[in-house]
């Protein structure tokens, strides 16, 4: 018997061979993670970040496992410069095909660390979402105009732009609500086209994220705490989810919001 691929084979509904990727944040934790399931099931990926040790080492870690991986060093707040990168992944075989909108930072810790509305700083409150906003429609505008039909964008959210969370800052729950709209709002616009753009939205996994914040530890007990699992998640749990709203499998599925966060929104507190 031949081994035909039909619609129902994983190596059909999950193929992203070929594929040009733009994955911003890509360096370390959850943006790592994002491109190398990709890289590993063969798609191209243009890794994109501001740290470039960081991410010089990153993209070695995948060409010494002889994956299709090229870099920038860009920053999302530089519409110019990721107009470049862009160009530059349209250009690099057979186009653009998947944006991963992912760069983004923190904004310390919430009010239920005594952070209420008197300590929120004007400057952090800018660079918040000047990154987790901005950059993301930069992200979006430069990757939907060189993007080939039948693409695929995702946006990294957070549960904390989907409901108050009294463990994070106000500009951080207020980007990731405002991002969160902003990619569903695009969605409709870019669904002739055949694009589908979706968020998926962590809840805490172990990255660097806020790693440099005072009182992180008790962020991560909190957070923990929150979880119904009773775990934070491993960068590597977000790779499933990734795969699949990259995949020819979401060709259905567009403007969603998906959770990934351990059961925050069944826990028993
Ligand atoms: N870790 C979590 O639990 C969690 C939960 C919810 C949402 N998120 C979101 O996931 C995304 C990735 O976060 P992470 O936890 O992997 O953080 P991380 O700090 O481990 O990685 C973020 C990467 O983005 C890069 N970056 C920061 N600013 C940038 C900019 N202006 N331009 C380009 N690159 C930039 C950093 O250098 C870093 O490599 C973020 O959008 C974050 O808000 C994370």
């Amino acid at each position: 018997m031949t081994d035909e691929l039909g619609p129902s084979d994983p190596r059909t509904l999950f193929d992203v061979a070929g594929r040009g990727a733009v994955v911003t944040g890509a360096a370390d934790g959850l943006g790592f993670a994002m491109a190398r399931v990709l890289a590993r099931n063969r798609a191209r990926v243009m890794l994109v970040d501001t740290d470039a040790d960081v991410l010089a080492t990153a993209t070695e870690r995948l060409l010494a496992e002889d994956l299709a991986v090229r870099s920038a060093v860009a920053d999302v707040r530089d519409a110019a410069a990721i107009d470049d990168v862009m160009t530059r992944t349209a250009g690099w075989d057979g186009g653009l095909d998947i944006v991963i909108a992912n760069a983004g930072i923190s904004s310390g810790l919430g009010r239920r660390f005594g952070n209420g509305l008197d300590t929120v700083d004007p400057e952090r409150w800018r660079a918040v979402l000047d990154v987790n906003l901005t950059g993301v429609l930069h992200t979006l505008r430069a990757g939907a105009s060189r993007m080939n039909s039948g693409g695929r964008i995702v946006i990294t959210g957070s549960v904390a732009g989907l409901d108050t969370d009294p463990l994070v800052g106000y500009a951080y729950s207020s980007s990731k609500a405002a991002t969160t709209l902003l990619a569903r709002n695009v969605a409709d616009e870019l669904a002739p086209r055949g694009i589908c753009v979706n968020v998926i939205a962590p809840g805490s996994f172990r990255t660097s994220i806020g790693s440099r914040n005072p009182g992180n530890g008790q962020m991560l007990e909190e957070l923990t705490r929150a979880t119904a699992i009773g775990r934070m998640a491993d960068p590597a749990e977000i790779e499933g989810l990734t795969l699949l709203l990259t995949s020819p499998a979401a060709g259905h599925i567009t403007g969603a919001v998906y959770t990934i966060d351990g059961g925050v929104g069944v826990a028993r507190r």
